[in-house]
């Protein structure tokens, strides 16, 4: 999977819309200098991004934790319509930052087809030991833009020909995707690690959630081995741009494809789709 950015618009604060090939930072912001800025990425579903309050809500909580300005979420919202309504793409991902000078950005890229393609096929993961972020140093619950670690999740777990990776801690507990949260199902019962092991509470964990019950499945959420997770009738993961993503594969174990990943996937869209 290709998760390189192709920029089609880009705002920010007191500029608004400008040409994407421009600098919008300083040298000496500390978004670039330390990677200390909070940021946002969204689904946009017919021009709309999906849940927008409850990211920029988040957006505020991590700025509040990494120490940085209040964030003016009015002004990142009149960014995100800006760039919007420049990058003219009906589907797209919006990316929202704060930074430490502070500096608001608003970008809008291209969402592509190649998480559609991945939905079809099935994810295959790896399992990747991760930090348990147990200390409030370790800023659980919260994103950021030090994300090199994430990324190189990533990459490690492309290099071992696999799509992603889960984290588990030292002790073998289930956390999270680099950048999704991981779900798997037992009969009608949805488990899922429990936001106190220091995940992110991803909003679309939320949504699913919600849309779980709804669904007529119960959801557990708790402390989880990954022998759990690799003797699950079915996995999957959730984000806010991958969606609900099935898991085919766990270093190298099949799991079964299963009819829950389908029916969130297609409530999630119709929830986002209205
Ligand atoms: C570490 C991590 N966990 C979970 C998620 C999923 O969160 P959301 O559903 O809000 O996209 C993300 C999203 O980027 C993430 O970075």
């Amino acid at each position: 999977m290709n998760d390189s950015v192709t920029l089609l618009a880009v705002a920010v604060g007191g500029r608004g819309v400008v040409d994407p090939a421009e600098p919008v930072l300083r040298a000496d912001d500390e978004a670039l200098l330390r990677g200390r800025a909070a940021f946002e990425t969204i689904r946009v579903y017919g021009g709309t991004p999906f849940k927008l309050a409850e990211h920029l809500a988040r957006l505020a909580g991590s700025a509040e934790r990494i120490g940085l300005p209040a964030v003016n979420r009015l002004e990142l919202e009149q960014l995100a319509r800006q760039a919007l309504d420049a990058a003219a793409a009906p589907d797209a991902v919006l990316r929202l930052y704060w930074t430490p000078t502070p500096v608001a950005l608003a970008l809008v890229s291209e969402l592509g087809d190649h998480y559609d393609e991945l939905r079809e096929r099935g994810q295959r993961l790896i399992s990747l030991r991760g930090v348990r972020a147990d200390e409030p140093w370790l800023l659980p619950g919260v994103k950021s833009t030090s994300y090199a670690v994430n990324i190189a999740a990533e990459a490690e777990a492309k290099r071992q020909g696999a799509d992603d990776a889960v984290f588990v801690d030292a002790e073998g507990t289930v956390l999270e995707g680099p950048t999704t949260n991981i779900w798997w199902r037992r009969d009608r019962t949805l488990l899922t690690p429990s936001l106190d092991l220091g995940i992110l509470a991803g909003v679309t964990r939320a949504t699913v959630l919600e849309l779980a019950g709804e669904s007529g499945y119960a959801v557990r959420e708790g402390q989880f081995g990954l022998t759990a997770l690799r003797d699950a009738d079915e996995a999957f993961t959730s984000s806010s741009v991958r969606e609900v993503m099935p898991v085919t594969e766990l270093d190298g174990t099949p799991i079964s494809r299963g009819p829950a990943a389908d029916e969130l996937q297609a409530a999630l869209r119709h929830t986002a789709e209205g």
